[in-house]
């Protein structure tokens, strides 16, 4: 049977892509440690959240589940099609209680910082850092931050307020451009398996 190939992401949200394949009885055999597995239905790839899109761009991949914000951050040639109704969380601008005026601004999405900035006639310094954004402020590299909140606890852990909520994210479904030609019936059906779960869940 032709199969899809889902890229799904490692990390926090690796769990609930599995329970939304409907897979996780099937992986519970195989090693954490394993990057590749064969079900049923599909055959997984893990990969880094931020790696997702451009497996499935490139057709190593004919699907995948990525976050709203590495979508905005970069662009890739692939369809949207799905808001999978997990992984919600907000982009936020957050600051220390002083609220100095932002002349520096530290994130991991670059992109989406300069736009936010230029959007918001904030003439800034955008300092790209790969994790760990909430120390920027603290230690003085910047002013504020462009970051992730999902529960608040980074921010309230680290004495940051929000300042402006930026964009909610949640997780989408993106599929290759030829895949959703020449494998059009196996994507709508996996379409339909997860607005399925989506509605058993919103019950
Ligand atoms: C993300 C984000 C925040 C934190 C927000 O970081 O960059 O730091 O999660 O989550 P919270 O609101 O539930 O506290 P991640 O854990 O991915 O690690 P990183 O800082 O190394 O990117």
């Amino acid at each position: 049977m032709n199969k899809l190939t889902i890229v799904i992401p490692s990390g926090r949200l690796k769990k609930q892509c599995i329970d939304l394949l409907d897979i996780s009885q099937e992986l519970d055999k195989c090693s954490s440690r394993k990057l590749m597995w064969s079900t049923n239905k599909y055959k997984i790839i893990q990969a880094k959240p931020v790696d997702v899109p451009i497996y499935v761009e490139k057709g190593i991949a004919d699907c995948g589940f990525v976050g709203k914000d590495i979508l905005m951050e970069s662009k890739f040639n692939v369809y949207e099609l799905l808001d999978c109704d997990i992984g919600h969380c907000h982009l936020a601008i957050a600051q220390t209680k002083e609220k100095r005026k932002i002349k520096v601004i530290a994130s991991k999405y670059q992109n989406i910082t300069k736009k936010y900035c230029a959007d918001n006639n904030i003439h800034a310094e955008v300092i790209k850092l790969n994790g760990s954004v909430e120390l920027a402020p603290i230690l003085g590299l910047a002013d504020a931050i462009l970051d992730i909140v999902s529960t608040g606890n980074t921010l309230r852990a680290n004495d940051l307020i929000e300042t402006k909520r930026v964009a909610d994210i949640s997780v989408r479904l993106i599929a290759n451009v030829s895949s959703y030609q020449t494998k059009r019936n196996l994507i709508i059906d996996l379409i339909n398996s997860l607005k399925e779960k989506k509605d058993a869940k919103a019950l």
